[in-house]
């Protein structure tokens, strides 16, 4: 957990999320120049060299210049906020700076990137990540689609009595579009730890038998927020290794940021042909 003590102005209780998002896509559109995104990306471990395959980058920003944007919990780490013209005359916003829920910094803080791309007009939501695979017969460097997800993290970013339908939470639409630019997508359903530690071999086994195929530590709180936004989303990880106890040697960081160096040029290239038929 981050020392930094300064306030935040998501912190407060008394403070309304969707207010923060709103200035936060005006300050977007004052810093870009572009006053409205069609859609929004989030680029997890792996993915995040899709941005310069997909179009032109008109701006770049570093996302702690937006308000409710936290400081990236990596030391040296700098998260940015691009936005690209697509070849389809389309705008896209790259968001380059994830907080994560294992950051401990609550769960607003971890979805108001979602939220902020939202009231940038975004109305298409892909989240990506980096994960381990269940299955055995994936294999790391493999991208595959999220059919559904599994919350194991007791929280939700939705407060008071706020009931959304979860139905149909990644598009069937826009998985049969993905599938229909690589015919051998697989897809699974992602289990969300808390994390940051990788999860051990019983809770892998624990995460099979429920009906997991993927663990993580990032994309279902976002879906949830995304979905009550309204948007419509698209999952998709990147199998950086086989879960634990899956794969008989042991997990390293090291292992899953390679997997996704390796596999980035071809995930930018399918990100690529996804967006441009959106
Ligand atoms: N578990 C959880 N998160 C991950 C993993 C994993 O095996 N690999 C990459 N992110």
């Amino acid at each position: 957990m981050s020392t930094q003590t300064e306030s935040h102005p998501l912190d407060d209780p008394a403070t309304d999320p969707f207010a923060i998002a709103a200035l936060a896509a005006e300050q977007i559109a004052e810093l870009t120049g572009v006053d409205h995104h069609d859609m929004a990306l989030t680029l997890g471990s792996g993915w995040g060299s899709a941005a310069s395959l997909m179009g032109e980058t008109t701006a770049t920003i570093p996302a702690t210049d937006v308000i409710g944007f936290s400081k990236p919990a990596l030391e040296g780490h700098v998260g940015t906020l691009s936005s690209v013209l697509l070849p389809t005359g389309k705008r896209a916003l790259i968001i380059g700076a994830r907080t994560h829920y294992y950051e401990g910094h609550g769960v607003r803080r971890v979805v108001h990137s979602v939220r902020t791309a939202a009231a940038t007009g975004a109305t298409t939501m892909i989240l990506t990540n980096g994960a381990g695979g269940i299955r055995e017969t994936w294999t790391p460097g493999q991208p595959v689609l999220i059919s559904d997800h599994i919350n194991l993290t007791a929280d939700s970013p939705l407060e008071g009595a706020t009931f959304i339908d979860l139905t149909d939470l990644y598009s069937k639409r826009l998985r049969d579009l993905a599938r229909s630019v690589d015919g051998s997508l697989d897809e699974g359903v992602y289990c969300q730890f808390r994390g940051p530690h990788y999860e051990t071999p019983a809770e892998v086994q624990m995460a099979k038998t429920i009906g997991g195929h993927i663990v993580g530590m990032s994309t279902a709180l976002e879906a949830i927020a995304a979905r009550q936004a309204g948007m419509e989303i698209l999952g998709l990880s990147l199998i950086t290794n086989l879960a634990a106890g899956i794969q008989k040697s042991a997990l390293s960081h090291e292992e899953v940021v390679q997997a996704g160096k390796d596999a980035g040029p071809a995930l930018g290239a399918l990100l690529a042909a996804i967006v441009a038929q959106l």
